[in-house]
């Protein structure tokens, strides 16, 4: 390490995104075309609000992808980091997926029956042999999955609320939105026409502070404590050591229950963290990657829960109580399930991701030693992320302060400009199996060349 930090320009990283986002839009006229003309009756000029997100002031469109490649439609092919925010983590259309859901929907027929299909309880078995949980029931997104959990947490425990950490991400879940601050929670800036406000129905507190926790959880009416087992969406924050046994001690002695959302930690192996890290927790819910890329969510609860929650007359699970959804569990979303937990994201595939992921944060961290930039780089298994502050963040609030969206777009359109994709949403990195370490390699020569652009 140099003794001193290296000073980072606001005025030359200005310049240098001006630069890249002439570049994009020299590279990507047939893009730029194809947002201009969505505008007319897309929200947005894109199929979801989100997709806004992507830097360079209007998104790539996909023609094609193919294990840890997309290709856009002016022709350029990129190694994709980003896997759909995960969504693809098993790479883009595997083919033992795409030979299940041809055979699911074009030789047998039937995606959507209301039915069940023997695929279902196989499922139901892998997941609870990989993450603990015995009995699983699914939906189409992991939002579903953790909207669900919830409410049979409250109807398992007949309290009112649920706490979240700050700075936490579970998707489009009401009651999650809300942030700590000095003055006290407050909801997330931004959050859209909330149904009310979420510090009637929620607690936060920051991640790694069990003081806070057990002072929140102290009034017992915590139903359930919903929780990533690391942040991942605000960077990534890990928890310190023995921090997650206080968590589940707390929880157990102040009668709230404890999910897991390994939606993103799944990374950490084949079980996600709840298995890496031998957790216990009550529930535990996950989604996107587990299909191949294709629409479906999971949550598991323990045996006992199961049997409380089917033996609870005042809970209808089988009509209009609240829980469910029509496609969810459709024959077509489990029998990509099936393929990809047996035959893709098996624990040979994760061990190879994690093999490329520490050699990704190893290449990124001597770019970063090497030039002093006051940066870092943190690991989650086969999910790498660096942020803009010396030390890995402690909490969601800590790595809200080291955002910094300029350089996200700098270092975002100098890789995509240059063949190489990261997640719109901060710096995250993830390997599919089908990533390579030439793909690695390439990212960290990228990478050192725009830390060097940005010292000239
Ligand atoms: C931890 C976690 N849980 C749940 C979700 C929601 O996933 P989906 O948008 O697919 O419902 C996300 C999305 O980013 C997530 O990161």
């Amino acid at each position: 390490m140099l003794d001193r930090p290296a000073t980072i320009n606001p005025e030359r990283v200005a310049w240098l995104v001006e630069r890249e986002r002439a570049d994009y839009a020299e590279r990507h006229p047939f893009s730029q075309q194809a947002f201009a003309a969505a505008g007319a009756n897309l929200l947005g000029g894109v199929p979801m609000t989100w997709m806004r997100m992507w830097p360079g002031g209007f998104p790539l469109y996909m023609a094609s992808a193919g294990g840890a490649r997309v290709t856009d439609i002016d022709g350029h092919e990129y190694i994709d980091f980003c896997l759909g925010d995960t969504g693809a983590m098993a790479g883009h259309s595997p083919a033992v997926v795409q030979a299940a859901v041809a055979m699911r929907y074009a030789e047998l027929g039937g995606a959507t029956t209301m039915l069940p299909t023997q695929d279902a309880a196989w499922v139901a078995a892998e997941l609870a042999r990989r993450f603990g949980p015995t009995h699983w029931s699914f939906t189409l997104t992991a939002t579903d999955a953790n909207r669900w959990a919830i409410r049979l947490a409250r109807q398992l425990t007949g309290r009112p609320k649920i706490l979240v950490f700050s700075y936490c991400y579970h998707g489009s879940v009401d009651e999650a939105f809300i942030v700590a601050g000095p003055d006290g929670p407050r909801s997330r800036a931004g959050n859209v026409g909330p149904p009310v406000d979420p510090r009637e129905t929620t607690r936060v507190v920051e991640f790694n502070d069990l003081a806070g926790l057990e002072r929140e959880l102290a009034a017992a009416d915590v139903a359930v404590v919903l929780m990533e087992p690391a942040l991942t969406n605000i960077g990534i924050v890990l928890p310190e050591p023995g921090y997650l046994d206080g968590v589940r001690e707390l929880t157990r002695r102040s009668g709230s229950l404890l999910i897991n959302d390994e939606t993103h930690t799944f990374s950490a192996g084949p079980g996600g963290c709840t298995r890496a890290w031998n957790l216990d927790p009550d529930i535990v819910t996950i989604g996107k990657s587990i299909a191949g890329g294709i629409p479906a969510g999971a949550y598991g609860l323990s045996a006992a829960l199961a049997d409380r929650i089917l033996n609870d007359e005042t809970a209808d699970l089988v009509d209009v109580g609240g829980v469910g959804g029509t496609l969810a569990g459709n024959a077509l979303s489990v029998a990509a399930m099936r393929a990809t937990l047996e035959q893709v994201l098996t624990e040979a595939a994760f061990a190879g991701m994690i093999t490329r992921a520490d050699r990704y944060t190893a290449g990124v961290q001597e770019v970063i030693e090497t030039r002093a930039l006051p940066w870092n780089i943190v690991q989650l298994g086969a999910r790498a992320e660096y942020r803009f502050c010396p030390r890995p963040p402690r909490t969601g609030g800590e790595s809200e302060a080291a955002a910094d969206p300029q350089l996200d777009e700098y270092l975002h359109l100098y890789a995509v400009n240059r063949g190489v994709l990261l997640t719109p949403f901060h710096n995250m990195a993830l390997m599919a199996p089908a990533t390579t370490d030439a793909d690695v390699d390439a990212h960290t020569r990228i990478f050192a060349a725009a830390a060097d652009d940005l010292l000239a």
